[in-house]
């Protein structure tokens, strides 16, 4: 897929997210992720946790996308990316991860790594494309449905990503 017309990623800007955002994370959150959406309040208290780092794609002053990462001292975890249907397929989630890989790589991550569902194909697309490798599957791990994760990873100290 390409850019619509390349407006896209030059005019977003991206942003630390706040604890004011919750209210329209929440909104994204319901949109994208449906029944397996985080509640208000994992969203508030993730977006602070320990060892988390939360960014917000901006467009025109609203937020259209966030993404966050996990770091345990060791290795990185993408604990979530997503961009509003409205705006998918502009560049806005590729955005939004490799600013998460360069701060796996600023705060000396090993490796980036990130569960996904087997069926979710412009993630996978998203990931691949960014240099992920499949690592194992595991199943029946997104409920409900019990539908099936890949498991996949980034190698930082590969000389190429
Ligand atoms: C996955 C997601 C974050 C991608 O965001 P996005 O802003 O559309 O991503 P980009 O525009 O940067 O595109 C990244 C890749 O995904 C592909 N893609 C985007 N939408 C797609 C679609 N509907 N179908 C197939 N591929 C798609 C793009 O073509 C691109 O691949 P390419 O580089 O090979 O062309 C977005 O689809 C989303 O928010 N989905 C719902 C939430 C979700 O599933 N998040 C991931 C949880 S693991």
């Amino acid at each position: 897929m390409t850019p619509a017309d390349g407006a896209y990623p030059q005019d977003v800007v991206l942003r630390a997210l706040r604890v004011e955002d919750v209210p329209v994370l929440d909104v994204l959150e319901r949109e994208l992720f449906g029944p397996a959406a985080w509640s208000t309040q994992s969203l508030a208290e993730e977006i602070v946790g320990p060892g988390r780092w939360y960014v917000g794609a901006e467009l025109g002053g609203t937020l259209v996308g966030y993404a966050g990462l996990w770091f345990d001292g060791e290795d990185a975890q993408v604990m979530t990316v997503g961009t509003s249907e409205q705006h998918q397929g502009r560049g806005i989630g590729r955005l939004l991860l490799d600013a998460l890989v360069g701060r796996a790589r600023t705060v000396g991550a090993r490796v980036v790594l990130l569960e996904v569902r087997v069926d979710n194909e412009p993630a996978l697309r998203l990931y691949t494309g960014a240099g992920f490798e499949r690592l194992g599957r595991r199943r029946a791990y997104y409920q409900p449905g019990n539908v099936d994760a890949w498991t996949m990873r980034l190698d930082l100290q590969q000389a190429d990503v």
